[in-house]
């Protein structure tokens, strides 16, 4: 886990992954505040081998929540190039990846694959679907422009990619809808165009569910499918988490790996890292010898940016308890647990 190692182009000082993490601290227009710098100079500087930036909207109308981040617009870029610059400049070698998201159903403009039962949302038109391809391909050759190691397409969590793999969700009736090989043409159709914006030598990484269970709109027989066709494209990782990602239950450690095992079988020599629950370096290096390549992890690095560190230094468990108080954070993430 602590040795170098290289997705695709990008060589990494180690296989540790900072999952990608809302900071919600962006002002209203989608730039980032002061604060940001200080949070990435310091996963920097602990040593995270690859820092996936929080999700940002590709697009205003993709805005998830207050206080998101967008690179959607030129005034978003100087902003986001200052993070990838702190990241850089402490020569650690930690690189950095930006999060690209819509939010589909959940952002401000409730756009949908189509509209679920009780819910008001607006189901989106050929137009919308390519205005959503575009914006991620443009966003996407913005990101590489301004210095990000990465990107990340987010096709997890409920957010619109995610809405399209579920056939609970996508009731469409169009190429788009119905079968899993339509479903999937969202994602297969974003990786293409940013593809085709990047280059074939840029590193392009997806988030995906293993399935989004206890439901069964997308089971992990066609998770398994939809990344072995991402395999097929060039994809350089994916990193598989999980419907309810955010688990509580402090015992339940690395709660997607069964899934995420299962996946890894099936797509050939493209690097996997998964997430979910890891709190231990036993059960880190355990799974990393079984099948994961590399391992993400979220809240724990809110509340010891120095992890890897610590980590290599003999620390046995993070101080995380998974209780999810960040989620609202006064100015920026943070750790709220109040026993600290
Ligand atoms: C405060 C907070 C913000 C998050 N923001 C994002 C995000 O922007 N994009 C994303 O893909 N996942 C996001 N997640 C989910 C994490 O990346 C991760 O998948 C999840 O927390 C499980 O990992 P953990 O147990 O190591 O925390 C967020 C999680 C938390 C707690
Ligand atoms: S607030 Fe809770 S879940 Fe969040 S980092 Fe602190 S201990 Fe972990």
């Amino acid at each position: 886990m602590f040795n170098p190692a290289q997705i695709g182009s990008m060589k990494l000082p180690n296989r540790f992954i900072r999952s990608a993490t809302a900071e919600f601290a962006a002002n209203f227009d989608g730039t980032v505040i002061d604060e940001y710098y200080d949070l990435y100079t310091k996963l920097a500087l602990g040593e995270v081998g690859l820092i996936i930036q929080g999700h940002l909207y590709i697009m205003d109308e993709g805005k998830a929540h207050d206080k998101m981040a967008g690179i959607a617009h030129d005034f978003h870029l100087d902003g986001l190039e200052r993070i990838v610059q702190a990241i850089h400049n402490t020569a650690t070698g930690s690189k950095v990846s930006a999060q690209l998201n819509h939010g589909g159903i959940h952002s401000v403009s409730k756009k949908a694959p189509s509209i679920p039962d009780g819910k008001k949302a607006q189901a989106m038109t050929e137009e919308d679907i390519e205005a959503v391809i575009d914006s991620f391909g443009t966003a996407a050759l913005k990101a590489k422009q301004i210095g990000y190691d990465a990107v990340q397409i987010h096709a997890a969590h409920g957010y619109l990619v995610s809405q399209f793999l579920s056939n609970r969700i996508n009731q469409r009736q169009d190429s788009w809808g119905g079968s899993v090989e339509n479903r999937a043409q969202l994602l297969l159709s974003i990786y293409r165009r940013i593809r085709s914006q990047v280059g074939s030598g840029y590193p392009v990484l997806v988030k995906m569910n293993n399935s989004d269970e206890p439901r069964e709109g997308f089971p992990v027989e066609e998770a398994i499918k939809v990344a072995n066709w991402l395999a097929e494209e060039g994809l350089d990782a994916i990193e598989v988490s999980g419907n309810q990602s955010t688990r509580t239950k402090f015992e339940d450690e690395a709660y997607f790996s069964k899934n995420a095992r299962r996946i890894k079988k099936n797509i050939g020599d493209m690097p996997l890292s998964v997430v979910g629950g890891f709190r231990s370096i036993n059960m880190i290096q355990q799974l990393h010898q079984d099948f994961a390549d590399f391992i993400s992890i979220c809240r724990p690095f809110i509340r010891e940016p120095d992890l890897v560190k610590k980590f290599r230094d003999g620390k046995k468990r993070a101080d995380c308890i998974s209780c999810n108080k960040c989620f609202k954070p006064p100015i920026i993430i943070t750790c709220l647990d109040k026993e600290e």
